[in-house]
């Protein structure tokens, strides 16, 4: 008997709407769409014409009201995220949100509490973990290929999102800077590969106290910065490694950049950019030898953003645990707003949750299908 098509309804249908309404059109063959909504409805209408057409709500209360609908997709901005998330959890839907979970930790938490209270899933990206790559270095960290856990390393360097986004203001207001915009990739990542953070020490600055908008639609206007745009943490991991990770906005990217590190006792593990699903995984073992190179061993080897949505989706039909939870999403919440802090008091934040990894993804199942 074929399995009943869980059904989703976006929030939001701006700049990251095409690649999810891309995948599950034309990836992901377990779900639905029930339809899609903007504040600014001709967004959603071109997106309806570029992917659909789709059903069109007038808003996201019509999709709250609407029995036929399971998961809220909500892919607003960062500081939208609480407000949307919370009032369809009220309204008694499972929810996946874009990163962060909420702009502030008090706001996740509530949000935790409220889905436990009321028996709904509550997930989120970054799915990255779930891709092919880090998949795969996960595995091999589990077969002791880099031998004891000793640390790690990852960078993100750029200077800023102004020069591309349509409306880049969100980016440096509460909720942005890039340890909330890109650091949930590799908070993500480091957890997936080296466990649960046990504590942070930061030292952040933010360099440039405005940005100027080069993009079309805004270009000219002036955006007043108000979160550190440098940012350079330590994380001391429950099993003893401990991580550098500096996330930025202020500096040109370079060779070291957009990747991660992880040091064993046996080899230090590049692992490639966690932003991304793919790329071989390679491991250095000195001695000047090349660095061994590990194909990829698991599916999902290209930008498959919504993996961890279709995940979510399974585990509600299915009746299992989501890997892409909420569980991984306030752990990573916490980490970065505990950097956050750090930076600001210069002290040492203990970290209260924590993340055991779920199952790793299946293997030699077709593209689209997960279970
Ligand atoms: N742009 C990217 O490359 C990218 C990549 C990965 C993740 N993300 C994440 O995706 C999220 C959205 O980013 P974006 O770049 O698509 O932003 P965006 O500003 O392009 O789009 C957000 C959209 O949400 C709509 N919206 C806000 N509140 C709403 C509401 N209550 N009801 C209906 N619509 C509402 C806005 O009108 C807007 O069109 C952010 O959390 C961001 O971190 C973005």
């Amino acid at each position: 008997m074929s399995k009943r098509k869980i059904r989703i309804a976006f929030v939001g249908t701006g700049s990251i709407s095409g690649i999810y309404l891309e995948n599950l059109t034309k990836v992901f063959k377990e779900v639905e769409i029930a339809g899609i909504c903007d504040l600014i409805r001709e967004r959603a209408e071109r997106r309806s014409k570029e992917f659909g057409p789709f059903k069109i709500y007038n808003d996201m209360y019509e999709i709250f009201a609407d029995p036929t609908v399971d998961v809220v997709l909500n892919i607003t901005r960062p500081d939208e995220h609480y407000e949307v998330t919370k009032a369809a959890l009220l309204a008694g839907k499972h929810v996946y949100s874009e990163k962060p979970l909420a702009s502030t930790l008090e706001r996740g938490r509530e949000l935790v509490e409220l889905a436990l209270e009321r028996g709904l899933y509550l997930g989120g990206a970054p799915d990255t973990f779930m891709g092919a790559a880090i998949q795969t270095a996960r595995e091999l960290i589990e077969e002791g290929a880099i031998g004891t856990l000793v640390g790690g390393c990852g960078h993100m360097k750029c200077r800023g999102h102004e020069s591309w986004h349509r409306d880049p203001e969100f980016y440096y207001k509460r909720g942005g800077g890039p340890l909330l915009d890109m650091g949930p990739y590799y908070v993500t990542a480091f957890i997936t590969l080296l466990g649960s953070v046990k504590s942070v020490q930061a030292v952040n600055r933010t360099t440039y106290p405005t940005r100027t908008i080069t993009s079309e639609e805004k270009y000219g206007q002036i955006i007043t910065v108000d979160v550190p745009t440098h940012v350079n943490a330590l994380m001391e991991f429950e099993n003893g490694a401990v991580a550098h990770l500096l996330t930025t906005f202020d500096t040109f990217s370079t060779d070291f950049c957009n990747r991660i590190e992880i040091y064993g006792s046996e080899g230090t593990m590049i692992v490639p950019d966690p932003n991304n699903f793919c790329d071989p995984v390679k491991i250095s073992r000195g001695g000047g030898r090349e660095p061994e190179i590990h194909p990829v061993r698991f599916g999902y080897d290209f930008d498959a953003r919504a993996l961890g949505l279709c995940d979510m989706c399974n585990a509600i039909r299915d009746g299992r645990e989501a890997r892409a939870s909420y569980k991984m999403t306030y752990h990573a919440l916490e980490v970065m707003m505990g950097i956050v802090r750090a930076g600001d008091e210069r002290r040492v934040i203990e970290i209260e949750s924590r993340h055991d990894n779920p199952p790793l993804m299946k293997k030699g199942l077709e593209d689209g299908i997960l279970d």
